[in-house]
Parts: C-alpha cells; structure tokens; sequence
C-alpha cells in the first residue's frame, strides 16, 4: 500500500483543521508512511502548530559549531573527570578516623568534603553538559499545543514515538562523535560512581574473624587473662583514673572505659579505645533500699548496688546518656526509649525492644572495679545474624 500525500498531512502554521476532519491512518499506512510524515501527522492530531523549527546551524560543521560542541563535551569531561575522581578517593582515601593534632588528621578530615565535592562536580557537570546542549546544538523550535483530556490512541502513540526519533535524528547527536563519546563516559563512570557510593560499604565480611568478630565482641574482652578495670575519662586518654567501688554517690552515674594495664605505654591504643564506639558503658550506683530484678543468667553482674549497662541504645545505636535517679530510668535521647536502670535495663518505654547489655563487674582486692568478661550479647542494634535475644 502506498503511503499518503504528503500534502494531506503537511504544516501549516496557524491553519489548525478540526481533528475530525483528518483522514487517520491505518496500521498498514502508518507502517509505510515515513518520520517526517508521521511528525507532521502527529502535530495535525495533536492541535499542535509549529511556529518556528529551524537548526541551530544550518551548514554542519562550520567553526561555530565545533566550538559549541566543544564547550558541551567540556562539560560532559568534566563530569567524567570528577565522577573518576570520586570513586578513587572514596575507595583509596584514608578515611578512619584521626584525632586532632595526631599525623594524618588533615586527610582524614578532607575525606568528606572530598567525595561530596567530586560526586556533586560530576552531577553538575552532566547537568550543564544537557542544558548547554540543549540551548546551543538542539534546533530553535517553537510549537503551541493545546491540552486534551483522557488516554493517548494508538495513532497519538505511534506519532509521539516518530517525534521522538525525528528529535534524536535533528540532534545531529549520531554525528557528533565529541559529545557523544564524552556524554557516555560521563553517564558511564557517574552511574559507576553512584553505585559505588550505594555498595562500597557491602563489599566487607564483618564476619571473617568468626567469633571474634567486630559485632560480637568489645574492647571489654580480657586479652591472655589481663583484668580489664573500668576507667574514668576525662579528655586526654593517656591520664588514667581508675573506678573504685566507693567513688560514686547512691543515684549517681559515671560514663566509664575498658583499661588494660598492658595498653598504659601505648598512648594509641588507649585513644583507640575511648573512641571505640562500643567502649561507653554506664556505671550506676543505685539508692539504698531499691529493690533490684535480674535478669536470668545475669544474677551476679552487679556488684551491690553498682550496676554496669552498654551505653549503646538497643534501638538504634544512640548513647544513652540520661540517668534520672528518682524513677531509676535510663533515657535515651534519640526516640525517647526508657530502660529501667534496677531492672536489668529492660526497656519499658519507646520504641527499644531489648534490655541494655549488661557488664558483669566484680572488684579487686584494692578495691578497684573491673569487668568480669566481655558482654554476654553484642551491643547497640539488633542485626540479621544476631544469636541471642
Ligand atoms: S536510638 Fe535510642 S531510642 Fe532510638
């Protein structure tokens, strides 16, 4: 079958027909008949009048253009650029924490704004890559379209996809090999960038030191039998001040660290340690007189009135940093939790669902508090694999 006169279905600017009076193709007309037809087609069915459509360059390849796809590719390399840069500083960058002051502080600080700064280049650049495109290659075209109600047909369907390409073709972007090839490697390495900023952080097996492992065990674990005191901080991790069983008020509270004699010489280790975020525990001291509810298995982790509780949160990880020692309440800040600091730290308010993990505390024959073992659970949040309750 033949395709239509072109005349049938050619613009006219201004001149819009009353829709029933188009001849609608159909389907085997519509398969014969070419882009430029079926645009023209779509723009009748589509109230659509075209004021203006003319190429931005007319004669291809003149200094103006390739200047214009210079300055689009420069965009598009930037941002390929950049989004390479990201993905090397956020795997190859020294991002553990540093203190202030110690060696290697500077890099550790500039971790953050490093990959903000490259991954937010490397978006911006595409961005101005497609806008500069668009208003400096694409061709100057003005429609005015008017608005219909309801679900496209078939024949609306099939002329929208036709203006589509017809857009794709006038790009000239199949001939312009710079902007291309540079818009590839942009989106390639962007969207490799992103990827890697989403699954970076999985491609870790917290799980590969067994029952070692960082999730399962503390910095209260007694390495070759060394008691682990608890110790008092007061800023600088190198004064230690060890906890006696008489330092603390009835109703009082003291945020105290694990402390190996062997680690007195090591100033990093002992930095380490403090800033470990699994190390805070709680030591209270209960008021005289309040009855105490242990739970089962834990009877003889408290050591009198002193009690010992993770100051992880059991919901999400916050530090339960509020005693309130006329209810015995242990608050945390973050979605208002509430432990019960004489009963076994069992939540009794928000939205925590498990106890505090308790430290089993003993004193030493001087008088000094230490922990009798690591934690019995993990700390903080519950986890896939966690084994107990
Ligand atoms: S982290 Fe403590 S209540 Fe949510």
């Amino acid at each position: 079958m033949s395709a239509p006169p072109e005349s049938q279905y050619s613009d006219q600017a201004g001149t819009q027909p009353d829709r029933n009076e188009l001849h609608i193709p159909s389907d085997a007309e519509l398969a014969e008949m070419s882009t430029d037809d079926l645009v023209r087609l779509g723009n009748r069915i589509d109230d659509i009048e075209v004021v203006s459509d003319r190429p931005r360059f007319p004669v291809p390849g003149t200094r103006a253009e390739k200047r214009a796809e210079r300055q689009v590719a420069g965009w598009f390399i930037m941002a390929a650029v950049m989004g390479l840069a990201f993905i090397v500083i956020f795997i190859a960058w020294p991002w553990e924490y540093v203190s202030p002051g110690q060696e290697g502080d500077l890099l550790y600080v500039l971790y953050t704004p490093l990959i903000g700064a490259t991954l937010g280049l490397s978006v911006l650049g595409v961005g101005m890559g497609v806008i500069a495109y668009s208003k400096k290659l694409l061709p100057e075209d003005l429609t005015i379209q008017q608005r219909h109600d309801g679900r496209s047909s078939e024949v609306d369907r099939r002329t929208a996809a036709a203006r589509l390409v017809q857009t794709g073709q006038q790009s000239g972007l199949p001939r312009r090999k710079l902007i291309f090839r540079s818009l590839g490697a942009a989106g390639g390495i962007l969207t490799a960038g992103i990827a890697v900023a989403a699954f970076g952080g999985l491609v870790k097996n917290p799980w590969k030191e067994g029952d070692e492992s960082p999730l399962l065990v503390t910095d209260w674990k007694s390495e070759n039998g060394e008691r682990v005191y608890l110790r008092k901080f007061n800023g600088d991790p190198e004064e230690v001040v060890l906890v006696r069983a008489g330092d603390l008020e009835p109703g009082s509270m003291e945020t105290v660290f694990p402390f190996r004699e062997a680690d007195r010489e090591d100033p990093e280790h002992l930095a380490e340690v403090v800033r470990s975020s699994d190390s805070p525990v709680m030591l209270i001291r209960l008021r005289p007189n309040v009855p105490m509810i242990k739970r089962a298995g834990q009877e003889d982790f408290n050591y009198g009135s002193l009690v010992a509780y993770s100051k992880i949160c059991s919901h999400m990880g916050c530090p339960t940093s509020l005693y309130e020692d006329q209810t015995n309440r242990i608050l945390c800040p973050c979605h208002q939790s509430q432990f019960q600091a004489n009963e076994y730290a069992r939540p009794i308010f928000g939205p925590a669902a498990r106890p505090l993990a308790q430290l089993p505390i003993a004193v030493d024959d001087q008088g000094y508090l230490y922990a009798r073992s690591d934690f019995i659970e993990p700390v903080g949040p519950g986890f896939w694999e966690r084994r107990s309750s």
